[in-house]
């Protein structure tokens, strides 16, 4: 599903923020990202969905090369990819409805069968109640549930998740992590999470990566 053989990323020339990456992601599998502050997490997970190029190096994303991808063949990778920020990212000037329905339309449905994915999300979040509110008038653990939805309405085959439950109190952090749990178990969709904190039983096998240095490796 994710293949990294010797990528190297930076922002510039002369410091690498990852160097000699390699580790393979399965399809299907629950992973977690770990590392300090700094480390390079965000930017691992950006050079997953195309938004810093590789320095060096090859990463296959579901059997396309990303270092070598074209426009349109970028569009393609992120229509098998769902994205989750710790500050949640929704557009403030419309509904949470319409919210989950963009990523639909992006991809070329009709606002009905959109309007009708976005409400069985919302049912699915358990936010049906909410439906016409705008993001800003929720609590950030509905905001970030909201996200969860965004991210699942054009059923990707990755969820990528940047500190998901970084703004989140406990029991909302839990809720998040039911989604990402049930998303990958029910749905067979490959999860990468970037996180401080491993949740304590998640009642799920996951492969636990972290970044010291620069450096990827697999903790055991
Ligand atoms: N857009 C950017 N331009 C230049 N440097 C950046 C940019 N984003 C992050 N960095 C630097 O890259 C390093 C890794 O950042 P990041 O991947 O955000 O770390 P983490 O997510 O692990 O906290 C940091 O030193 C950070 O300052
Ligand atoms: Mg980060």
């Amino acid at each position: 599903m994710i293949e990294a053989k010797n990528i190297y990323l930076a922002y510039d020339e002369n410091k690498f923020i990852i160097k000699k990456g390699s580790f393979t992601i399965k399809e299907k599998e629950f992973v977690f990202i770990g590392g300090t502050s700094g480390s390079g997490k965000s930017t691992l997970l950006k050079s997953f969905y195309g938004d810093i190029p590789l320095k060096h190096g090859s990463l296959l994303i579901d059997g396309k090369q990303v270092n070598s991808i074209s426009n349109k063949s970028l569009r393609s990778l992120r229509k098998d990819i769902g994205i989750i920020f710790q500050d949640y990212k929704l557009i403030n000037e419309i509904s949470i409805e319409e919210n989950i329905m963009i990523p639909l339309k992006i991809n070329g449905y009709s606002n009905d069968i959109s309007r009708n994915q976005a409400l069985k999300l919302l049912s699915h979040v358990k936010l049906s109640h909410r439906k016409g509110f705008k993001p800003n008038e929720l609590s950030g653990g509905e905001q970030q549930r909201v996200a969860v939805a965004r991210a699942l309405a054009h059923n990707p085959k990755i969820i990528i998740a940047d500190e998901p439950t970084g703004n989140l109190d406990d029991s909302s952090a839990q809720i998040v992590w039911n989604l990402l749990k049930g998303a990958n178990e029910q749905l067979g969709i490959t999860v990468v999470v970037v996180t401080h904190r491993v949740p304590k039983n998640l009642g799920i096998r996951f492969k636990h990566l972290s970044i010291e240095d620069g450096i990827i490796y697999e903790v055991s």
